[in-house]
C-alpha cells in the first residue's frame, strides 16, 4: 500500500516536471495562427455511404464519379493534414469502372444490395491493417513492409463491393495517442491544424472529418477507435471482443488473450453508416452472438461525468455539458425513468488497472523481444538522436523490462479488481441499458500535449480490459469550434444497442460538422 502511494506520488511529480519542460513549446505556440483545412465544395462529399451505394446500384450515380471526387478531395486536404501513407488511386479508378459490369449485369437492385451492400463506395483503411500491395509499416522506419495479402476485415469490405483508396497514418506501432512517426510525420486536425488528431487511428479521423473519406476501418487497444474520432468530431465503434477478426493487423500477438483486449472496428462520418459497416465486418459465425437492439423507449440510462483521481485531469465544462446533453436527451425519449449516475469510485483507477493489464500481455510484436530486451541500449541511442525509433516505442520496451519488478500480488490484484468492476457494472448494465461517459477530459490539445496527460486515457482503455463495446458519438463543440464526443458503452455483445443510440444522438445533435463551415469562430481568432 505504501509502495503504491509512493509510486503514485512519483508519477504525479513526473507529470508536473513535464509541464515545466513544455515552457519553450508554449512560447513557440504563440506564433502559430489558427488555420483549418479548406472548405468542402462538392456536394457529393456530403452523401452518406449508404446513399452512395443506393444511388450507384440504381444507376443514378457512377462509382467512378464518386471515387474521382474523393481522390480530388484527398489531394486537396492532404498537404494540410498529412494523413495519407500510401494511395492506390489508379487501381481504385479501374475498380470503379468495373462496378459498371455488376450494375449492368443480370442482378437486380435487391440482389446487388444483398451481395454487394457497399458496391462502388470508397473506403480508407488505417495503415496498421494489411491492404495487399500497400505500405504496411505501421509508422516504423525499421519495418518498412508492403502487405502481401489483405487483413480479414479489409477482405470483408472489399467483398461487399467497397473500393479501397489508401492506407492512413498511425503512430509508430500504434503505441501513442498522437499520430506521429518517423516515416510520415505528424497528422493534423482539420478543425485546427495546430492540434492533435489523437491516436492511433488518427489518419482515419483526420480524413473523415475533413470530408476526404466517408467510411473507414481502424483498431483499438486503449481508445484508438474513440479518441481520434472524439477529437475530430466523427463516429467510431470499438466492438465487443472476437466479433470482428483482428487477423492481418500489425502489431499482433500470438497470445490467446489478445483478441479479448484488442479490436478492429468501423469508423465513419455519419452514424447510420457506422452500424451498416459494423454488420458487414462481423464474422458471419459470430452474428448469432449479437443481441438484438431494443426500442429506445425501453432504454435505461446510466452515466458517469468524471473520474476523480490525482493522476487524471479534471473534466472540462464543455465535456460535462456534452455528457449531460446526451443523457437528458436519452432520458427524454425513454419511458423507463431509469437514469442515474453510477458510483464514480467504480472507475477511479481505470487508467492504472487497464495500463497494467495491457503491460502484462506477453509477445505483442514490438521493437524488442521478450520482456523489453535491449530497451535500455535503444534508450541511450534515442538520447543521442541515434535511434531510428521513437520515444513511445522505446518507452514501451522500458516499461516491459521494468514490469518484472512489479510484485506478483499487485498484478493478481489488478486482474481481480477488473473482474470486480466487470461484475459490478453487469449488475445494472444489461441488454436494455447503456453507460454514457466522456471519451476524454477535454477537446483536442495542441500537438505533443499527450505526454502531459497520459492517465486521462483511462476513460477509454478500461473498456478494453473489460471487453465492453463502446461507440464514440460527437455531441457538441467548444466555443472555438473543436468537437466534443462522448462514449456510449454497452454490455458485451450489445453493440447494436450502442449503434442504435448513436443514430439517435446524430438525429438529435447533428453529429459531424464540416471544418470551416462556421466562420464565426474563425473570425474570432
Ligand atoms: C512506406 O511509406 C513510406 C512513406 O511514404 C516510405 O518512406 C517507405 O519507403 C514505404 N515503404 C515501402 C516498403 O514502400
Amino acid at each position: 500500500m505504501a509502495g503504491e502511494k509512493i509510486f503514485r506520488g512519483l508519477i504525479w511529480s513526473l507529470q508536473k516536471i513535464i509541464w515545466f519542460f513544455f515552457i519553450p513549446v508554449y512560447i513557440v505556440r504563440l506564433f502559430y495562427k489558427h488555420k483549418s483545412c479548406p472548405p468542402i465544395k462538392n456536394d457529393l462529399l456530403f452523401l452518406t455511404a449508404s446513399t452512395l451505394a443506393y444511388k450507384i446500384r440504381k444507376k443514378e450515380l457512377k462509382s467512378e464519379t464518386v471515387v474521382k471526387c474523393y481522390i480530388e478531395r484527398i489531394s486537396e486536404v492532404n498537404p494540410h493534414l498529412n494523413a495519407v501513407v500510401e494511395d492506390r488511386f489508379r487501381e481504385a479508378l479501374e475498380e470503379a469502372r468495373q462496378v459498371e459490369n455488376i450494375v449492368n449485369s443480370k442482378l437486380d437492385e435487391q440482389e446487388i444490395e444483398e451481395q454487394y451492400p457497399l458496391l462502388g463506395v470508397p473506403i480508407t483503411i488505417k495503415g496498421s491493417l494489411a491492404v495487399e500491395g500497400l505500405n504496411h509499416s505501421t509508422g516504423m522506419l525499421l519495418r518498412n513492409k508492403i502487405a502481401l495479402k489483405d487483413a480479414d476485415a479489409v477482405k470483408r469490405v472489399k467483398e461487399a463491393g467497397a473500393i479501397v483508396l489508401l492506407v492512413s497514418n498511425t503512430p509508430e506501432l500504434c503505441l501513442n495517442w498522437e499520430t506521429t512517426n518517423k516515416l510520415i510525420g505528424t497528422t493534423r486536425n482539420p478543425y485546427d491544424l495546430r492540434r492533435t488528431v489523437g491516436g492511433s487511428s488518427g489518419g482515419e479521423a483526420s480524413l473523415l472529418s475533413s470530408g476526404a473519406s466517408i467510411i473507414g476501418i481502424g483498431s483499438d487497444i486503449a481508445g484508438s477507435l474513440r479518441i481520434p474520432m472524439h477529437y475530430c468530431g466523427v463516429w467510431g465503434h470499438k466492438p465487443s471482443p472476437r466479433l470482428i477478426s483482428v487477423e492481418g493487423h500489425y502489431p499482433s500477438c500470438p497470445e490467446e488473450e489478445w483478441p479479448d483486449v484488442f479490436q478492429v472496428g468501423p469508423v465513419s462520418r455519419y452514424a447510420s453508416d457506422l452500424a451498416m459497416l459494423f454488420e458487414i465486418m462481423v464474422e458471419p459465425e459470430m452474428k448469432s452472438k449479437l443481441k438484438k437492439p431494443i426500442d429506445l423507449t425501453k432504454l435505461k440510462v446510466y452515466y458517469l461525468t468524471e473520474i476523480r483521481n490525482i493522476l487524471v485531469s479534471r473534466v472540462s465544462t464543455d465535456t460535462k455539458e456534452a455528457v449531460s446533453k446526451a443523457v437528458l436527451h436519452l432520458e427524454s425519449i425513454s419511458k423507463t425513468s431509469v437514469c442515474q449516475e453510477i458510483d464514480p469510485k467504480l472507475l477511479k483507477f481505470a487508467s492504472e488497472h487497464s495500463y497494467l493489464r495491457l503491460l502484462m500481455i506477453d509477445n505483442v510484436e514490438n521493437l524488442f523481444s521478450g520482456k523489453g530486451e535491449g530497451a535500455h541500449l535503444e534508450f541511450l541511442r534515442l538520447l543521442f538522436w541515434m535511434s531510428k525509433s521513437v520515444f513511445t516505442t522505446v518507452g514501451y520496451g522500458l516499461l516491459r523490462w521494468w514490469s518484472r519488478v512489479i510484485p506478483e500480488r499487485c498484478v493478481k490484484r489488478t486482474f481481480k479488481d477488473i473482474a470486480v468492476i466487470k461484475s459490478k457494472l453487469l449488475e445494472f448494465l444489461d441488454d436494455q441499458s447503456v453507460l454514457v461517459l466522456p471519451v476524454f477530459t477535454r477537446e483536442a490539445s495542441p500537438h505533443g500535449d499527450v505526454y502531459k496527460m497520459l492517465f486521462n486515457y483511462g476513460y477509454c482503455s478500461i473498456f478494453n480490459s473489460l471487453g465492453f463495446p463502446s461507440t464514440c458519438c460527437p455531441i457538441t463543440r467548444t466555443s472555438d469550434g473543436m468537437p466534443i464526443g462522448i462514449q456510449v458503452v454497452g454490455a458485451p455483445n450489445c453493440d447494436r444497442l450502442c449503434l442504435t443510440v448513436a443514430k439517435e444522438l446524430e438525429r438529435a445533435f447533428g453529429g459531424w460538422v464540416p471544418p470551416s463551415a462556421d466562420n464565426n469562430f474563425l473570425e474570432m481568432k
